[in-house]
């Protein structure tokens, strides 16, 4: 158990980096409180990645020696050699990960540690460093979005032509092909990759340089480290870029719509792989047994992924939040502006890693989908279009015939193709046996052609095309 806060003064001394003006040392309490290493040491990389892009710049504008910079490159590589090796033990004392890499840096080279601050303020430090972080889950997540649209792709391809009742309120409605639901998915996530394109370009700008909120007095080159971190220009004003964070609440709310999407199809994962629907078979490797039921196979990982999302939403809303209300420019509060970051980036992508494996596993009963589809009068529809377009009927006249037909099948407890022609003609005389050859889920669903329809042909050639469009 971890130790109850109390309110009692830590024996440590005013704080080594800010407390020249403090004769006490803080609250134990408010060390806890304050301290944000427990989950910004994942920030290690990027601090150090924009310390080392900070001192050559600041040696390039002749604000360091060329020797003072170099003996803090040399010492930055050690700390990360050192944080790498699990070297670095964490010290509420120094509050966050900037201050633990300074700290060491000072041990390791001595006080000229202290130059590499010059020009800068752990208010654009952070910023930058989160900046990164993100921009590196979004190009992650891209990267797995493109995976799992591989897999749906490939799955799409091969179940270009197989049928499964197509649903609407969960209630049969038309046949339509399994190749062509999974290439639902693979549009709902190339707009989810759409959107982590747009969130990493309008993002891309560095707050380094910014310092505290207001800029600096030396001549710093901004444009330099920019371009040494890969942005696309420093930002252009101070306080915004020390202040805001809607970075990362875009990157949670594309994570948002991602989970949710994930969210739907595992559902139908859940739902395909019951023992009632049996459409699907998932592996051994995405599921589990049950210790008291042998026979089970309990659909986990479709479940947890259905369930991240709801940790995902919380994220969302618990940075939105923090934010709303607060004044220009740096607060203590966006010190919680990571651990949701954080939370939603291991979420989104390992249920991304997770479906694309249960894609790519998962074993398809095509009788079962076939046989489903052949139920609840799912071509219904058909048969009213045949009487639009063979006896001109309007289409209102030809949806209450219809809804004759299938009362009478309901009657006789028989699907639509299995009724006879002259029960048929009872309803609407005008009736031939040209009838029957619509009401075949295969003719139903070859049928589809329009853009965007469900036709086996419709689906090979999007496979094709999604290919090109999404490069997956
Ligand atoms: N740990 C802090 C954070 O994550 C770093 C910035 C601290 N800035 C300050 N003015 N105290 O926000």
């Amino acid at each position: 158990m971890t130790k109850q806060p109390t309110s009692a003064k830590s024996k440590s001394d005013a704080n080594p980096m800010w407390g020249g003006h403090y004769k006490d040392g803080p609250a134990a309490v408010m060390q806890q409180i304050n301290a944000s290493i427990g989950f910004d040491c994942k920030l290690y990389a990027q601090d150090i990645e924009g310390s080392l892009a900070h001192v050559r710049m600041l040696a390039k504008q002749g604000i360091l020696t060329g020797d003072e910079a170099a003996a803090i490159e040399q010492g930055l590589a050690q700390v990360k050699a050192e944080i790498e090796a699990g070297e670095m033990a964490h010290n509420l004392a120094l509050e966050d990960i900037h201050m633990h890499i300074e700290a060491r840096l000072k041990e390791i080279i001595g006080d000229v540690a202290g130059k590499l601050h010059t020009a800068r303020s752990r208010n654009d430090q952070v910023a930058t460093d989160f900046r990164l972080y993100v921009r590196d889950g979004l190009d992650a997540i891209d990267g797995l979005l493109r995976d799992l649209q591989s897999a749906l792709l490939d799955r799409a391809e091969e179940h270009a032509d197989t049928i499964m009742p197509g649903f609407t309120h969960l209630q049969t409605a038309q046949p339509v092909t399994f190749g062509h639901h999974l290439l639902a998915y693979v549009e709902m996530f190339g707009r989810d990759r759409r959107r982590v394109a747009d969130a990493r370009a309008g993002m891309n700008e560095l707050p380094l340089g910014a310092a505290a909120l207001a800029g600096t007095s030396f001549p710093i080159d901004r444009e330099q480290t920019a371009a040494a971190l890969g942005f696309d220009a420093p930002m252009r004003n101070s306080l915004d870029a020390v202040s805001d964070r809607d970075f990362a609440l875009e990157f949670l709310s594309l994570s948002a719509i991602i989970a949710t999407h994930l969210s739907r199809f595992a559902e139908e994962l859940v739902i395909w792989s019951s023992a009632q629907f049996g459409f699907v078979k998932l592996s051994e490797a995405y599921t589990t047994g049950s210790s008291i039921m042998p026979q089970k196979r309990n659909p986990d990982a479709a479940e947890l992924i259905r369930a991240k999302t709801g940790r995902v939403l919380g994220d969302m809303v618990s940075l939105f939040h923090v934010m709303k209300g607060l004044t220009l420019a740096y607060n203590k509060d966006m010190q919680e502006d990571k651990e949701p970051v954080f939370d939603a980036f291991e979420a989104v992508t390992m249920s991304l890693v997770a479906m694309a494996g249960m894609v790519r596993d998962l074993s398809v009963n095509q009788e079962a989908m076939r046989e489903a589809a052949t139920h609840g009068y799912s071509t219904a529809t058909d048969l009213a279009d045949w009487l639009v377009r063979t006896l001109g009927m309007p289409f209102r006249n030809a949806h209450h015939v219809t809804g004759a037909i299938v009362r009478l099948a309901e009657q006789e407890g028989c699907q639509l193709s299995e009724l006879s022609l002259e029960a048929m003609q009872g309803v609407e005389s005008a009736i031939t046996d040209d009838v029957f050859s619509v009401l075949t889920v295969e003719h139903s669903v070859a049928s589809r052609t329009s853009f965007g329809g469900t036709a086996p042909e419709n689906v090979r050639r999007s496979v094709q095309e999604a290919r090109k469009r999404y490069a997956a």
